[in-house]
């Protein structure tokens, strides 16, 4: 069966991210890069830079929940997933949400076979 694209996704729980950290998870062969914003709640990203694709996790959260690629050094928010420095840019964002102290993710969809 084909998972729909409005479907949540168990992916960790809670207490696996403490605030003001990050990790990336994988289910069913995706990964997701969460955040856990200070005060703020959960955040769910691809877990690969919009600049030139390398891995958000190898990067710096700061006490400003402010991620810095270190590939380039770019900037974003990690709590709006938008482009500090340089701004115009942003993280892909997944919709994220916890419940009973676990995080759920909705994957983005990858050719789902919809004549199957
Ligand atoms: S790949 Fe992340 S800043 Fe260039």
């Amino acid at each position: 069966m084909v998972t729909d694209a409005s479907e949540y996704q168990k992916v960790c729980d809670l207490d696996d991210v403490w605030e003001g950290e990050m990790d990336v998870f994988e289910v069913a062969g995706q990964e997701v890069l969460l955040v856990h914003v200070e005060g703020g709640g959960m955040r769910a990203y691809s877990p690969i830079c919009p600049h030139q694709d390398f891995p958000l996790i190898d990067g710096d959260l700061d006490e400003r929940c402010i991620l810095t690629c270190s590939a380039h050094l770019w900037q974003f928010s990690a709590d709006s997933g938008e482009g500090v420095n340089p701004e115009g840019v942003s993280l892909n964002a997944y919709p994220v949400k916890v419940e009973n102290d676990t995080v759920f993710v909705v994957f983005p969809t990858v050719d789902k076979a919809v004549n199957a």
